[in-house]
């Protein structure tokens, strides 16, 4: 009775174990850290070279900017800001490019950095969702 006790915890742990990685594998929301910190440092970069000429960064930091895409999904917002800027010649930059800055503006509305970098296929994938706060850190 106690042996039996004993391997349905065991098997339960292994189960919650399981479940918890596979839960990983598909990052539905930015909440769960679906960009790097270095894609967001890029993302800087890029965003100096590109951007800065009219935008200053915190245009899109503290969320009031990030609230307006709640409930679309990362596709849709990356998809817009490459259809629509640099305004003087929109898409001139990389796909992944756009991609890096959107994980900087990520940075800037306090959403959480992960292990991995957002790329192309997983965008659809990823829930937009706040709350949204302050700049992360560098
Ligand atoms: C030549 C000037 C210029 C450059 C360069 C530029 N923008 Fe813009 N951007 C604008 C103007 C003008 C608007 C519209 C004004 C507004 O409503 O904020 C705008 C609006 C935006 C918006 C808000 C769109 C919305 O309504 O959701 C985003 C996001 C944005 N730009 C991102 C970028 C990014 C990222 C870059 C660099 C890759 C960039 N812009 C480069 C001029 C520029």
């Amino acid at each position: 009775m106690k042996k039996t006790m004993i391997s349905m915890v065991l098997l339960g742990g292994i189960f919650a174990i399981a479940l918890s990685l596979s839960a990983q594998d598909e990052a539905t929301s930015v909440q769960s850290g679906v960009y790097s910190q270095e894609q967001a440092q890029r993302g800087e970069q890029l965003f100096g070279e590109a951007c800065l000429v009219c935008h200053q960064p915190e245009e899109f930091a503290d969320g009031g900017y990030m609230d307006g895409w709640s409930g679309m999904n990362v596709n849709d917002m990356v998809e817009f800001i490459r259809s629509t800027m640099p305004e003087d010649n929109p898409g001139r930059l990389k796909r992944q490019e756009y991609i890096d800055i959107v994980a900087f503006l990520f940075r800037q509305n306090g959403l959480p950095a992960g292990e991995n970098e957002m790329v192309r296929k997983e965008l659809k994938n990823i829930h937009i969702e706040g709350p949204y706060g302050e700049p992360g850190e560098h």
